[in-house]
């Protein structure tokens, strides 16, 4: 039989068992990112643990402006570093840094060699050249593999630094045991998390859709996939019509209003179809972390001829 006949065994067992659960009036069950980020960072910890005495990675976080929901994520950053044993600094800069005041600090963070990893807080405040910033990051040290060395890397299928949210989501698709080879795979978003991630699921043997702002009955598209993965930020985007009974729902957006967090699916849509779904809170974000974690002791081994995580 032609290659591209063949249905892979496992994928069929996976959808039988979805319909199963479907047809049982089964709920999805929920992916647990936090205890898959507590594994992620029991591993770099017990590697950095694992290194000479008072050696440790160093991380620097470079935020511009004083956007909450990037405040919140860099708590969050270093509450984590501190847990695994990376040592972080943040520098802290004004809403109307120009592109050349941050390019000259960024020269200066790429030339200090007791650092390891930088990580630039997006979005960046209006203004700024986010291409030029990215360009900037030398490769070696860019532990969000955002620079054009890194993305290009990744979708030549050669990856060298994975961005940590689509790293993250990889790992929560395999954990459901789903079949991501041969699979049909659909990703909402287009973004820092959106183009990465269809990479990744191409490069892991989906067949691979984007769907984007000017993309027509994405419903059509979305409702035909095992694996959907939504990275858009509009709270209850993915309803009912959008999801494909048993499949893998991974929830990136986060959206904080009134003070709650709220995802991209329709809750209740998503645990009545979905086969798994990412919560949120407590899916994709922290599983971000873990794999920044995950990142900066790569580079930081890479560096120094260290022991590298597992
Ligand atoms: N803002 C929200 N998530 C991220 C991330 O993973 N990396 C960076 N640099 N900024 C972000």
């Amino acid at each position: 039989m032609a290659n591209g006949l063949r249905v892979p065994v496992g994928l069929c067992i996976t959808l039988m068992c979805a319909a199963l659960r479907y047809s049982l009036g089964m709920t999805a069950s929920m992916i647990d990112g936090r205890a898959q980020a507590q594994a992620v960072e029991e591993a770099v910890r017990s590697c950095l643990a694992s290194w000479p005495a008072g050696v440790a990675p160093r991380l620097q976080v470079v935020l511009v402006g004083d956007n909450p929901a990037s405040l919140v994520y860099i708590a969050g950053k270093e509450r984590a570093c501190n847990r695994v044993g990376i040592s972080s600094d943040l520098l802290r800069l004004p809403t109307t840094t120009s592109t050349k005041e941050l390019l000259a600090h960024l020269d200066r963070l790429a030339d200090d060699v007791t650092i390891d990893a930088i990580l630039v807080q997006m979005p960046l405040p209006e203004g700024i050249d986010v291409a030029a910033v990215v360009s900037a990051l030398p490769p070696e040290k860019d532990v969000d593999g955002f620079s054009p060395y890194n993305i290009g890397r990744l979708a030549a299928r050669w990856p060298k630094v994975i961005p940590c949210t689509p790293r993250g989501c990889m790992r929560l698709i395999r954990s459901t045991g789903m079949q991501i080879d041969g699979a049909r795979a659909v990703v909402v978003g287009r973004g820092w998390v959106g183009n990465p991630m269809s990479m990744l699921l191409t490069r892991a043997n989906a067949t691979v859709t984007v769907c984007h702002r000017f993309t027509r009955n994405m419903a059509d598209i979305t409702a035909q996939a095992s694996i959907l993965v939504s990275a858009v930020g509009i709270p209850g985007l993915i309803r009912a019509e959008h999801i494909a009974p048993g499949a893998v729902v991974i929830d990136v957006g986060q959206k904080r209003v009134e003070g709650h967090l709220y995802g991209d699916v329709d809750r209740q849509a998503g645990e009545e179809l979905a086969g798994w779904l990412t919560p949120v809170p407590g899916g994709v974000g922290p599983m971000t972390i873990a794999m920044l974690m995950d990142n900066t002791a790569r580079l930081a081994a890479r560096r120094r001829g260290l022991p590298a995580p597992r």
